[in-house]
């Protein structure tokens, strides 16, 4: 196996992202951080690539002279990858200038701030054969990874309805107001993008039931609110689904949530069975039925690995032993890295290595954006995707 060579894009002192993209990247020993652009303010930058042990003429003041930089370098010096890991509005200019200049991408989301700029990134990715990553990772967890092979493989009948939310409470006063880093680029329109909350984690609860279900949502009513006086983008958000195959379903958002962290959480109902998964607790998947006792699924087990290939790839250690968020980066980190490999050694990459979000994902997630915002400001209308 090839080490490949990152180079990295935001993720300075302070910075919340930047550093689990650097701890997943190299935790199955595939990947070793060689260059960086690692913060707006130059000097910051320069600062952060000391305190990481790099190579000072790796590090570099903006991401434009680090794509020069590492161009310069001769092939298997220079980065084989570049991970962007800075605010929204950033990720457009970045990823573009990043894929004409031949690098592989892996980007955080939501991918960009418009639809536009989403297709383009699809077209550019297209015509240049880049291998381009984006970072949902909630669908990169071993027991998301079986809960999609349970419905694929009938486990529970015919879909008929889906239930997913996202509630978080970090944002229920004007945190932003205190100039908090995290909370003022994601509460401006500038910078976050025409949805607050629902951009930043109604993004990954569409993105966790498009997955597992393997249907698109095809169309949205949305209810999105501002709760926090003085607020400009959406701190909650409720929303009705219609997904293929006439599957209905339901996703909630909020940052005001109060005393929720990350509960994460979808359920799904077939004619047959159901299931259910939480981030919170992600070791375990939940299946419920009307006619037998409620089955619970670990992680690590050799029944897991019998009924989901991709679920037993996702796995590092022994079931008791919990593993999580990092972890789950790490998996699309690992799928990410063999699908450049497989690329480089002119093999065309297996279905399990390309099991990572792309930049298709990325497109979704920005038709969704622009959806329930068309809907909440039309009045609650049905929007299709
Ligand atoms: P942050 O505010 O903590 O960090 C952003 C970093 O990017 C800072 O170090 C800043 O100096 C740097 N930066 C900004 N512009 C830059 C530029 N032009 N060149 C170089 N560096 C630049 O933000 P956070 O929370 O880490 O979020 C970053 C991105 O990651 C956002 O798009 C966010 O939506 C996404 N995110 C994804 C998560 C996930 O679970 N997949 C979780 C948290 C954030």
């Amino acid at each position: 196996m090839r080490i490949l060579k990152m180079g990295q894009v935001g993720g300075g002192i302070g910075a919340f992202i930047g550093e689990v993209h650097r701890k997943a990247a190299r935790m199955d020993g595939g990947i070793v951080l060689a260059a960086g652009a690692f913060d707006v303010v130059p000097e910051n930058s320069l600062k952060q690539g000391k305190l990481l042990g790099l190579d000072p003429k790796r590090v570099y003041s903006t991401y434009q002279e680090m794509i020069a930089g590492e161009l310069a370098l001769p092939l298997g010096e220079r980065v084989d990858f570049i991970a962007v890991c800075t605010p929204n509005h950033t990720h457009y200019p970045i990823a573009k200038a990043c894929i004409q200049a031949g690098f592989n991408v892996m980007c955080e989301k939501p991918m960009t701030l418009t639809v536009k700029e989403a297709e383009d990134l699809e077209a550019l990715v297209k015509k240049t054969g880049v291998v381009f990553g984006l970072m949902h990772n909630y669908t990169a967890y071993p027991m998301v990874k079986l809960a999609k092979d349970m419905v694929k493989q009938g486990d529970l009948g015919k879909l008929r309805k889906v239930v997913v939310q996202y509630p978080q409470g970090w944002l229920w006063q004007l945190l932003e107001k205190s100039g908090q880093m995290q909370a003022s680029w994601r509460t401006n329109p500038k910078t976050s993008g025409a949805a607050g909350s629902m951009g930043d984690i109604g993004t990954h609860a569409a993105n966790l039931a498009e997955y597992i279900t393997g249907l698109k949502i095809t169309e949205v009513l949305a209810d999105l609110t501002a709760f926090v006086k003085g607020r400009k983008l959406d701190d909650d958000g409720n929303v009705l689904l219609h997904f293929e195959k006439g599957v209905k379903g339901l996703l909630h958002a909020s940052q005001i949530a109060v005393g929720e962290e990350n509960n994460l959480k979808i359920w799904i109902y077939g004619d047959k069975k159901g299931l259910w998964w939480s981030q919170e607790n992600p070791n375990f998947l939940h299946v419920i039925s009307q006619v037998a006792p409620e089955e619970i699924w670990k992680r690590g087990n050799g029944y897991v690995a019998d009924k989901s290939k991709t679920a037993a790839r996702g796995t590092r250690i022994p079931s008791g032993h919990p593993e999580g968020f990092l972890e789950a980066f790490a998996n699309n980190y690992a799928n990410f890295a063999d699908t450049i490999r497989a690329k480089e050694e002119k093999r065309r990459a297996k279905p399990e290595e390309l099991d990572f979000p792309s930049v298709e994902a990325g497109v979704r997630g920005m038709k969704f954006i622009n959806a329930v915002v068309t809907s909440s400001k039309k009045g609650n209308i049905w929007v299709k995707i």
